[in-house]
């Protein structure tokens, strides 16, 4: 069966550190004498495969690397930067673009302004497809080349202390990065720029997914200094964490949540990952009016003393040049890793290694809704686009939350709070204050009164007693 990476829930732990061990082989037998964090030369394992790029957005390192990575791999390319040079421009939906790329290479790179389109074209593919960064959803090889970098520099992954500041709220390689982090153990610490928080559904998905629990409001008081106004930190269990999201083993409701803050926990911070001010995604939204700045004078700080400096770049204000000679620096490094990276990545997805990806990860656990009483209301997901709407209906997960049902739509991943919900069977409704024991597969879901009206919905017993 064909694998995509369309989230980095996409791969498990023991895939990603497989993948992370042929980057490291790669590196060894291909590294520049003088720069041993940069690859040089080529191999011949897939002289076989055409790798396409099809970019609706601006790039530089994604496509590059990728580009470079399979060059340096033996294959060949075909790209596609522009989307004026594509049938996109004629008005093609993603699916049939898909559909006949896919006679022309072997995988498929797509980074799309949309979010939850790289997902509609992986449902359409029989080609590996992998996501370069869809909207401000999500960016998983960025993702692994962060993870890696931590781990090269760091030696591990678990207990680290990452502080992520800037634009936690649409910059979509944070959203895949607290995710991995989550996953293997470390620790997060947002430092949002006033109004650009972790969006709610990417920390809800932390708390409920991936066993996070906030600290205590005390605990934060105590970690918090002037220069350092975090405002939640996150801290993962240690237990093992092997299961990837959509597993569906079974909560173990009796295994105890072993987070346990050690004293001195927050002392020393390991890595500062700042990301820039997504300027192309704040439609209305007013620009932040103070966005935090890493730079010599904020490293001061002893906690900061070894704490290596992360960027996915490109960089704009957020980032001081004059940390560029600074031994802490890792981001230019970060951006070199990415064509190991994605050469283990391609010849994962290409069967070329077949042993590094296990069995696909296992069907999602909790209910699919696709009754057409619901739309996803994320201004900036793919459903929202006319060309997609001929063929695509909406898809949600249902998520029971003690007071309400919500709808995660499977594309975009954003979170609905629909107010009112109704049986199929007998068309009464009423408040979205939840659902006791297991959701009836005749459930119905509605944004507001007026759409429950309009699907033919009445309310409780006002109706009742008129028929009776
Ligand atoms: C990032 C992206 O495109 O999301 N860049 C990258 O791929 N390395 C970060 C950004 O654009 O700010």
């Amino acid at each position: 069966m064909v694998r995509h990476l369309v989230t980095i829930d996409d791969l498990t732990e023991v895939e990603i550190q497989a993948i992370f061990r042929l980057a490291d082989q790669f590196l060894t037998e291909l590294a520049h004498p003088d720069r041993p964090h940069r690859i040089r030369g080529r191999k011949q394992l897939a002289d076989q495969f055409i790798l396409a790029t099809l970019f609706y957005e601006a790039s530089t390192r994604t496509r590059f690397s990728f580009e470079s990575a399979m060059y340096r791999l033996g294959g060949q390319i075909l790209s596609s930067a522009d989307p004026k040079t594509t049938s996109a421009a004629k008005g093609e939906t993603l699916a049939d673009t898909v559909r006949v790329l896919q006679n022309y290479a072997d995988v498929i790179v797509i980074r799309h302004p949309c979010e939850g389109a790289v997902r509609v074209a992986a449902d359409f593919a029989e080609v590996p497809i992998i996501n370069a960064g869809d909207g401000g959803h999500e960016h998983p090889t960025q993702t692994l080349c962060d993870l890696y970098t931590l781990q090269r520099e760091k030696g591990t992954l678990r207990d680290l202390n990452v502080l992520l500041c800037g634009d936690l709220r649409y910059g979509r390689t944070v959203h895949s990065l607290v995710y991995g982090l989550a996953r293997f153990g470390a620790r997060i610490i947002p430092m949002p720029a006033e109004g650009f928080e972790l969006p709610d559904h990417v920390t809800r998905r932390l708390l409920r997914d991936y066993d996070c629990r906030p600290l205590s409001n005390e605990e934060v008081q105590r970690v918090r200094h002037e220069k350092f106004p975090v405002d939640a930190v996150y801290v993962t269990p240690e237990r093992p964490h092997q299961r990837s999201l959509f597993s569906d083993l079974p909560d173990d409701p009796a295994a105890p949540l072993k987070a346990r803050l050690p004293p001195n926990a927050l002392a020393k911070i390991d890595a500062c990952y700042i990301t820039r001010l997504q300027r192309e995604r704040l439609g209305e939204n007013a620009p932040a009016s103070t966005y935090p700045v890493i730079d010599t004078a904020f490293l001061k700080d002893r906690r900061y003393k070894s704490s290596s400096v992360m960027h996915p770049l490109p960089r704009v204000e957020e980032l001081g040049y004059d940390l560029d000679n600074d031994e802490r620096a890792v981001y230019f490094k970060q951006a070199a890793y990415g064509v190991p990276v994605r050469m283990a990545l391609i010849a994962a997805l290409l069967e070329i290694r077949p042993e590094i990806l296990g069995q696909p990860a296992p069907a999602r656990r909790h209910h699919l809704y696709q009754q057409k009483t619901l739309v996803c209301d994320n201004p900036r997901c793919v459903t929202g686009l006319t060309s997609e709407q001929r063929y695509l209906t909406p898809q949600f997960l249902l998520i029971p939350e003690e007071h309400r049902v919500l709808a995660r739509c499977v594309y975009c991943e954003h979170d609905l709070a629909p107010r009112f919900l109704a049986r199929a069977s007998d068309r009464i409704y009423s408040h979205n204050t939840g659902w006791r024991g297991p959701l009836p597969n005749d459930l119905l879901l509605f944004a507001d009164l007026h759409s429950a009206e309009a699907h033919g919905c009445v309310p409780p017993t006002p109706v009742a007693a008129k028929t009776t």
